[in-house]
């Protein structure tokens, strides 16, 4: 299969990644969270496409991306309150509703489960196709099974390049982190995956509390121990730590520090790199420095224990299993 290069910005190549979709055809989407991979989340031969892309069990759930909240009940039943309110407040953005899944929908995008994981991304372009089309998209992440996710259309290729049938280029996603994912659909609410919205966000529109379980048995494949994984063994290191692995270290060894890191105990590595102070700069980079620093072929990446803060909560979620 070859895979056709889109741009986003492009009308024609828009109307293109449209019908690659409405023929059943899997195309790599840019999100402001990250890349998807795409199917028209009516089409289950498209769906079931997309699960053998990207080689990931059938029993994992696809979120599916829809226009506006008006589309909400083409998909979900019983909805409560809180859904309406938190997507007014939210969406488009990075929240994923888990809600009540309606009949007609085809249980491949689900995983088999009575829910739905639904969210309005508010990528510009994507916005535009999903708003011009009427589709609605089944997408995960665009990347293997356990791997990265990707946040530029290079990283897709990089790793599905060939498997799909397009990737549209939106360049660099705008948060590069996934979406934050509340469940709905019990006794009390839930913050399944930490994201972008944080549960003090999501509390504060409901004004009520938020549980966010450390351990739950939901499947989210996200809550698998192991994921978000490069190939280059990557460890979680204190400062202390991380000053006495550049003293020893050999020159293939690459070393991800904060950016009050004292630049004077910088040696000369061939593998620094010095993230930003701010969560939401440290975020849009975390995943692209992880990609290119998995190119280089080293033996570790050791990485700086980020701010144990709640607003941080994402990023260190997301390292701590990248280095599981
Ligand atoms: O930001 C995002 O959420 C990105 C972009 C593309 O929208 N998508 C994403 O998809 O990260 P994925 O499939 O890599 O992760 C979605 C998570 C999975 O852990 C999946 O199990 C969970 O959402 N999920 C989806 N539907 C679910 C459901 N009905 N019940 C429980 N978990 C669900
Ligand atoms: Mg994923």
């Amino acid at each position: 299969m070859i895979t056709k290069r889109l741009n986003a910005a492009a009308q024609e190549d828009l109307e293109a990644a449209v019908a690659l979709l409405r023929a059943g055809g899997i195309v790599a989407i840019p999100t402001e969270t990250v890349y998807g991979l795409a199917a028209d989340a009516t089409n289950s031969r498209a769906v079931a496409a997309v699960f053998a892309a990207k080689q990931r069990p059938a029993d994992h759930p696809l979120i599916v991306h829809i226009a506006d909240l008006d589309r909400m009940s083409d998909w979900a039943v019983a909805i409560p309150a809180e859904a309406h309110m938190l997507a007014s407040a939210f969406w488009p953005g990075p929240l994923t509703l888990l809600l009540h899944k309606a009949p007609g929908v085809t249980p491949l995008v689900t995983g088999g489960l009575e829910t739905i994981g639904l969210r309005v991304p508010r990528q510009p372009l994507l916005l535009r196709l999903l708003r011009s089309s009427g589709l609605a998209l089944a997408a995960p992440s665009a990347n293997p099974y356990k791997q990265l996710s990707p946040t530029s259309a290079a990283q897709v290729l990089a790793k599905l390049d060939g498997r799909i049938d397009a990737v549209l280029d939106g360049g660099e996603c705008d948060i590069g982190l996934e979406s934050t994912i509340v469940d709905l659909t019990g006794e009390e609410i839930r913050v399944l995956r930490s994201g972008p919205i944080t549960a003090a966000q999501i509390s504060a529109v409901l004004n009520k509390p938020v549980m966010t379980p450390e351990e739950h048995r939901v499947a989210v494949p996200g809550n698998i121990a192991q994921h978000y994984q490069p190939a280059t063994p990557l460890h979680l290191v204190s400062r202390n730590e991380m000053l006495a692995k550049m003293k020893s270290a050999t020159g293939s060894e690459a070393f991800v520090v904060l950016a009050d890191f004292p630049v004077a105990s910088i040696q000369d590595q061939s593998a620094v790199v010095i993230m930003p102070e701010t969560k939401s700069a440290f975020a849009r980079l975390l995943y692209k420095t992880l990609h290119e620093l998995d190119h280089r072929n080293l033996r570790n990446i050791w990485f700086e224990l980020p701010p144990q803060s709640e607003d941080w909560l994402d990023v260190n979620d997301r390292l701590r299993r990248a280095s599981s």
